[in-house]
């Protein structure tokens, strides 16, 4: 007899993260990678004219990912007694504070970019329409703010982020626990 394989539901369960969370979780790791390759290739080779695409779309990119995570934040918290939970004691626990880590440096890196562009002398215009326009005189504090945390902040996200695809591979190899399925698997 074939047994059909579970559906992913839409909204999350105790057992997986439905579809809805998967979205968004797969298609922001893609972006948020695309901003790492883009910057990683610009710290190490400086500014090139093949670097281009990378930085020229860092700002839309990082603006549709500001977008992206409040919808998430805001998705994870009408789940929130609908999801999977970590375990008890230690590790779970880390968990819980990593993914809270995780969520807010996803606001407030490209919330601080998006804070200078707002107090930018510059039209900020990153799909094309004007999102901020210039202001005279220019809101100085809100470029100091950025430029000294932005991009600090940006590979302590990188750092954490490489840590959470180590415990998800962990999870795979040592404990088998079908973490990895939660988010990515067909248990429905
Ligand atoms: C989650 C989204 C974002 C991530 C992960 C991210 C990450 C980074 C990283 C790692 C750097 C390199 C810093 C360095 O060279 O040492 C950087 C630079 C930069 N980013 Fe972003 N960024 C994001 C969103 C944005 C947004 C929305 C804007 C514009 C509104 C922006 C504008 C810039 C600019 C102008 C730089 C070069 C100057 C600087 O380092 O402050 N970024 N970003």
């Amino acid at each position: 007899m074939i047994h059909a394989a579970p559906r992913v539901p839409l909204r999350d369960t105790p057992q997986v993260y439905g579809k809805v969370t998967r979205l968004l979780h797969w298609t922001m790791a893609a972006l948020i990678l695309w901003q790492f390759l883009g910057m990683g290739l610009r710290a190490i080779y400086g500014r090139q004219d093949w670097l281009a695409p990378f930085v020229g779309s860092h700002a839309p990119v990082g603006t549709a990912l500001f977008g992206l995570v409040v919808l998430r934040a805001l998705w994870a918290l009408s789940n929130r007694r609908n999801r999977p939970a970590h375990d008890g004691g230690l590790l779970g626990t880390a968990a819980t504070a990593g993914h809270a880590l995780l969520y807010l440096l996803m606001l407030v890196i490209p919330g601080l970019a998006l804070l200078r562009a707002w107090g930018s002398d510059r039209v900020f215009a990153p799909f094309g329409f004007e999102i901020f326009s210039a202001k005279t005189p220019p809101v100085e504090w809100t470029g100091t703010l950025a430029g000294a945390l932005h991009g600090e902040l940006g590979w302590f996200l990188l750092a954490l982020v490489a840590g959470h695809v180590l415990m998800v591979g962990l999870h795979q190899a040592l404990w088998r626990d079908g973490t990895l399925a939660r988010m990515a698997g067909r248990r429905g």
